[in-house]
């Protein structure tokens, strides 16, 4: 498949995904939004791809926003499909990906771009990030789930601050505070974030998508989560991966699991 605004490149069994808008810092217009439905759907069904690496273009933005210049004059029927729209067909989509999608985060990552980053299942980030969500200084608020995803990773007392601030923390203040896992030097971020691809590919690609579904429900009010625990942990011994990890573990030998 060939896209406009994003690149998406296989190796290894890891998919590189690449927001490549430079020249408008990678802020994230309807297409690209739809270019990246389509990328990570294509990716979720293809059986050669067991991670998905999200990052940006150039060395400066991840991506710094939602694109201001679509929605500058929208009134509230817009704005409301934009929001709901969005969310749906990208952020919880990403979210709900049943295989692990990390968000390389490579500078601004601003507005849409860090509801972007948090969407995905963990960031990385270099030490150049920055990361903010500055809708207040336009006169809106998170419109792709910001207000509740960071919520959810830093607490409701720097969530609100970083909102109502409108400020830029820098990745060590990300990291600090749990919105990032790891803050590497710019030239490691990919590789470094390769490694932990690795690390995840070891593993059973089926338990992997019913981990991904049970920590998700935590934060889902229609769902009880311990219920999807139980669920989910007995569906896993009706899959092969079960019999070979299980079977590797006991004949003292390196699991080899469908996929792998
Ligand atoms: N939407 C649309 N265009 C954007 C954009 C966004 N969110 N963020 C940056 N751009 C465009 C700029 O308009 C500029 O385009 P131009 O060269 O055609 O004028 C280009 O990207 C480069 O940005 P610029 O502002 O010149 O870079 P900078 O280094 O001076 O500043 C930022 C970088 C990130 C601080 C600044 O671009 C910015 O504040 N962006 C908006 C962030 C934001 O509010 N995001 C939330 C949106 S809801």
């Amino acid at each position: 498949m060939t896209y406009n605004n994003i690149t998406s490149v296989i190796n290894n069994q890891v998919a590189l995904i690449t927001i490549n808008r430079p020249s408008k810092l990678n802020a994230l217009n309807s297409e690209t939004i739809s270019e990246l439905h389509d990328a990570i759907s294509s990716l979720q069904s293809n059986t050669a791809v067991r991670v998905i690496i999200i990052t940006g273009s150039g060395p400066k933005a991840f991506v710094a926003g939602a694109d201001i210049s679509e929605f500058a004059d929208f009134n509230y029927e817009q704005a409301k499909r934009l929001s709901k729209q969005g969310q749906s067909k990208l952020f919880s989509f990403i979210e709900q990906c049943k295989k692990p999608v990390i968000a390389a985060v490579n500078g601004f990552a601003l507005g849409g771009g860090l509801e972007l980053a948090m969407s995905c299942h963990f960031r990385v980030a270099s030490n150049n990030a920055r990361l903010g969500l500055p809708e207040v200084s336009l006169g809106v608020i998170p419109g792709y789930g910001g207000t509740q995803r960071l919520t959810h990773l830093v607490g409701k007392g720097k969530a609100m601050e970083m909102i109502l601030t409108a400020s830029m923390v820098t990745a060590n203040e990300g990291l600090e505070w749990g919105l990032l896992n790891y803050v590497v030097e710019p030239d490691n971020l990919l590789p470094f974030v390769e490694t932990i691809c690795q690390k995840i590919i070891a593993n059973s690609p089926e338990a992997i998508g019913f981990a991904i579904q049970a920590v998700n429900a935590c934060h889902d009010h229609d769902k009880d989560g311990y219920e999807v625990e139980i669920e989910n942990f007995a569906k896993c011994f009706e899959t092969e991966d079960f019999k070979e990890g299980t079977s590797a573990f006991l004949e003292k030998r390196k699991a080899n699991f469908k996929g792998n």
